[in-house]
């Protein structure tokens, strides 16, 4: 019997509602697999903001820095400003723990159509968000606030080892996946940044002479993934670029809410942290109807990373079955179940699912 510690970090808003069921799934599945799971949940959210004045205590990453993975649900809340919930707890455990890597997976599911005609099962691609500098830099901020000479500067920090350690990850992924790279670019040198990045890519490209690869420009990259989702396989793209792709990505999935990230420190020096793409989404917030899947599969993405491909793909296998094998949906996905009630059908499938055979991950 092997045994984890998990920090649980809800957060905020629908946060709250979907780590429940994510929680309830990997219970499920580690009975089948040995696997027993501790958890340590934390309060840190724009709630504890509001009483303590900080979204997470002064030593809150030693809290979780030897935990094995942590959880997260979703941070943000309306009047508490998004620079104060997200410099305050997501970007410092993303910093903190080197997790440079932003993995996200999409595939549109048999029985989630696409919003676009003629997406179907055919397309599956990994978008590999660089996760701790590029656009993302405390560099920089607001000058002469109300004078008419106002302005905002922000620098985008691009580094040789940053950009070259996730160029890596992201070749390396095609190559397991047998696949393509396309690499997120503005290369016409309007950009400073950019030459540097197509450099980089050109110099990682010659490390991993099996993989084909090409750069598209970020406005023409979006457009195509409109236009032909299926001729994609990894997507690499700097921290804002691949932000921006990964919910057009999740929205030509079928929806935001099944959408699942993994922050990965592929170093394993530190724990790697699992949360959905969306965020708290005040607007549902408190009525148990969020879709848990974004969630679901995140935790599924979590037993991968911590060496469980079969009881991963375990998961995956039960809601995909799910979503193809019944019509019950949340609202997002034009359904009328509550968040509750979906989980307690994947949970019936994960119970009484057969060992994994079908392929699993992205
Ligand atoms: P959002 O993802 O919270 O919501 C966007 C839309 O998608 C909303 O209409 C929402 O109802 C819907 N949606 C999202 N997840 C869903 C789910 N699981 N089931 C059904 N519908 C779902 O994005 P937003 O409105 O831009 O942001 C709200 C707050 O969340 C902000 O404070 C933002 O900063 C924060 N946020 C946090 C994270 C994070 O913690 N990683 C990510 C994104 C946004
Ligand atoms: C995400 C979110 C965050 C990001 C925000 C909330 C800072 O949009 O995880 O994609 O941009 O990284
Ligand atoms: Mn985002």
């Amino acid at each position: 019997n092997t045994r984890y510690r998990i920090a649980l970090i809800p957060g905020d808003g629908i946060g709250t509602e979907v780590l429940p069921p994510a929680r309830a799934v990997l219970d499920a599945v580690g009975r089948r697999h040995g696997l027993s799971f501790g958890y340590d949940t934390f309060d840190w959210s724009c709630a504890r903001y509001r009483a303590e004045g900080a979204m997470m205590p002064d030593d809150g990453l030693d809290r979780i820095r030897h935990h094995d993975a942590v959880l997260l649900g979703a941070v943000g809340w309306p009047g508490v400003p998004d620079h104060v919930s997200l410099w305050g707890l997501l970007i410092p455990i993303r910093r903190q723990f080197r997790q440079y890597v932003n993995l996200r997976p999409i595939k549109v599911l048999d029985g989630v159509p696409s919003p676009l005609a003629g997406a179907t099962g055919d397309v599956d691609f990994v978008v590999v968000r660089e996760n701790v500098e590029g656009e993302y830099s405390e560099i920089g901020g607001r000058l002469n606030r109300g004078f008419p000479d106002e302005m905002a500067v922000q620098e985008a920090v691009f580094t040789r080892p940053g950009v070259e350690r996730v160029l890596d990850y992201a070749f390396t992924t095609a190559r397991r996946r047998g696949g393509d790279l396309v690499s997120a670019t503005k290369s016409n040198g309007i950009v400073h940044t950019m030459p540097f990045w197509d450099e980089l890519v050109r110099e990682a490209a010659g490390r991993f002479p099996e993989v084909a690869w090409r750069q598209e420009h970020i406005d023409a990259l979006v457009a195509k993934v409109v236009l032909d989702p299926a001729r994609f396989d990894v997507i690499v793209g700097s921290n804002l670029f691949g932000d921006i792709l990964s919910d057009l990505a999740a929205a030509v999935a079928g929806s935001i809410g099944l959408a699942p990230a993994a922050n990965l420190n592929p170093e394993r020096a530190y724990p790697s942290m699992f949360e959905p793409v969306h965020g708290s989404a005040p607007d549902i917030a408190g009525q148990g109807t969020a879709n848990p899947l974004g969630a679901i599969w995140s935790a599924s993405m979590m037993l991968d990373h911590l060496g469980h491909p079969e009881a991963a793909a375990e998961v995956f296998d039960a809601f995909t079955s799910v979503l193809a094998m019944t019509g019950v949906r949340t609202r997002d996905l034009g359904g009328t179940a509550s968040t509750e009630d979906f989980t307690r059908l994947i949970l019936e499938a994960v119970t009484g699912s057969q060992p994994a055979g079908r392929r699993g991950l992205g």
